[in-house]
């Protein structure tokens, strides 16, 4: 067994927040008994007690459900020299996940139960949950729809065309039909390729410090606002994913205040951590779409976060090689990793800007998340599966390293707030911080 003591435990899904011990016995959490709130700090090292059982005194830590990432890019199949299923995995248990939610633009496309099934497979042999979710239309072309219901039974948890938007109005239509008939989520990245002159860099002082055209807000507003209306339309349960600008949040804001509606939104711990003044220094390796915008739009996204008009933190963690980060930024890649650094990230910004709690933090990394995709994670309670996170909230590092098979991150070398100690998934202790 595995005996975690004097922790602070926190369970957003209940609303719980108290110090304590928790027993875990095979892959299931058998106990949870309040104790009072220690003195100082544990040694944070596991020791064998007489009965054979591993013992950790937890003073000083936090322990909160197994963090739960809806947007992950792991690149297998198809681009494995960027990052694979079981590099992406480590990466993943290194930042606290103990569940993530692949993306399908991989190479075939996740758009096939065939497909599907290899992630899957590749998914089981890793030791957290790699769940998938499956592409809205095939080849993500935007011209077909992929079999939708063999792919939610053969294990999709949900539709995504992610990296590529929906253009088509009548064919997002019929996915939202069937996506709610099915009642699963379909998540959408809201970019019009029509009104973009270079994708990934904000158009404002970022494009024009670049000489570049950039990428316009109106971008995504005008896609947010037709999927919303369709959203609502048809009743489907909908994610606005990596939301970029004010008005995007102000339009979910509405859409949300809607009774009966089923609207959900994502950010990204580099839009809630950066602006484009931090990509002009950063250059490629702040490059993502949808591209990092100004100060205003930080600022929105935090009070959206604050007031729950955006319910999910989602990484779009997205490896890409050094020579592909080492083009001229209109040609490199857009995308930077995220499992390592989003706690950390989500903690110290959230904390300190926008007055968050710990719990509310959590909640959006959390049962969050896995509630908008039916999933039973994302909680820490007795019963149930032994997926944890034991991270000290106020622990200074410096990043030097990451576990991921790419290293394109823009906060290698900074000093983060917020480190893990343990990751345990299934009751096996998966991470131990360096
Ligand atoms: O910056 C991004 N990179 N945004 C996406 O939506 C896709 C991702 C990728 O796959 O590289
Ligand atoms: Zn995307």
């Amino acid at each position: 067994m595995l005996k975690i003591k004097n922790v602070r435990m926190i369970n957003p899904a209940t609303k719980t927040d108290i110090y304590g011990d928790i027993t875990i016995d095979g892959d299931k959490v058998l106990s949870i008994k309040e104790t009072v709130k220690p003195e100082g700090k544990g040694e944070k090292i596991w020791k064998e007690d007489a009965e054979g059982n591993m013992v950790l005194d937890g003073a000083g830590l936090v322990a909160a459900p197994g963090l739960v990432d809806v947007h992950t890019h792991f690149r297998d199949p198809g681009f494995t020299y960027k990052e694979d299923i079981a590099s992406g995995a480590k990466a993943a248990a290194a930042g606290g996940y103990t569940t993530v939610i692949m993306m399908c633009n991989t190479k075939p496309a996740i758009d096939s139960t065939e497909t599907l099934a290899y992630c899957l497979e590749k998914g089981r042999e890793t030791e957290i949950h790699v769940l998938s979710c499956g592409a809205v239309t095939t080849g993500l072309k935007g011209e077909k729809l992929t079999p939708m219901e063999d792919m939610k039974e053969a294990g999709a948890v949900g539709f995504t065309d992610d990296g590529i938007p929906i253009l088509d109005e009548e064919l997002l239509r019929e996915a939202f039909i069937k996506a709610a008939e099915l009642s699963v989520p379909v998540s959408l990245h809201e970019e019009d390729p029509a009104l973009i002159g270079n994708n990934g860099i904000n158009r404002g002082a970022a494009s024009a410090h670049f000489g570049i055209s950039g990428s316009p807000r109106e971008a995504e507003i005008t896609m947010i606002d037709r999927d919303l209306k369709v959203a609502l339309e048809t009743g489907a349960i909908v994610n606005i994913q990596h939301i970029s600008t004010k008005e995007g949040v102000e339009l979910v804001r509405k859409a949300k205040a809607i009774p009966g509606n089923h609207v959900h939104a994502e950010a990204t711990p580099h839009h809630i951590a950066l602006t484009e003044q931090d990509v002009i220094k950063k250059g490629t390796l702040a490059k993502v779409n949808p591209p990092i915008r100004a100060e205003e739009d930080r600022q929105a996204i935090l009070a959206g976060l604050k007031d729950g008009t955006i319910d999910i933190i989602a990484t779009d963690h997205a490896p890409h090689a050094p020579e592909e980060k080492a083009k001229e930024l209109t040609q490199a890649p857009s995308g930077m990793l995220g499992l390592e650094t989003a706690l950390p990230l989500a903690l110290k910004v959230l904390r300190e800007e926008a007055g968050m709690s710990l719990m509310e933090i959590l909640e959006k990394l959390t049962c969050n998340p896995a509630d908008m995709y039916h999933l039973s994670c994302g909680r820490l309670e007795e019963g149930k599966v032994a997926d944890l996170v034991l991270f000290d909230p106020d622990e200074e590092w410096v990043l030097t390293k990451v576990h991921s098979k790419s290293e394109n991150t823009p906060f290698m070398g900074e000093r983060l707030k917020g480190k893990i100690y343990y990751t345990i998934c299934e009751g096996k202790i998966v991470y131990a911080g360096e």
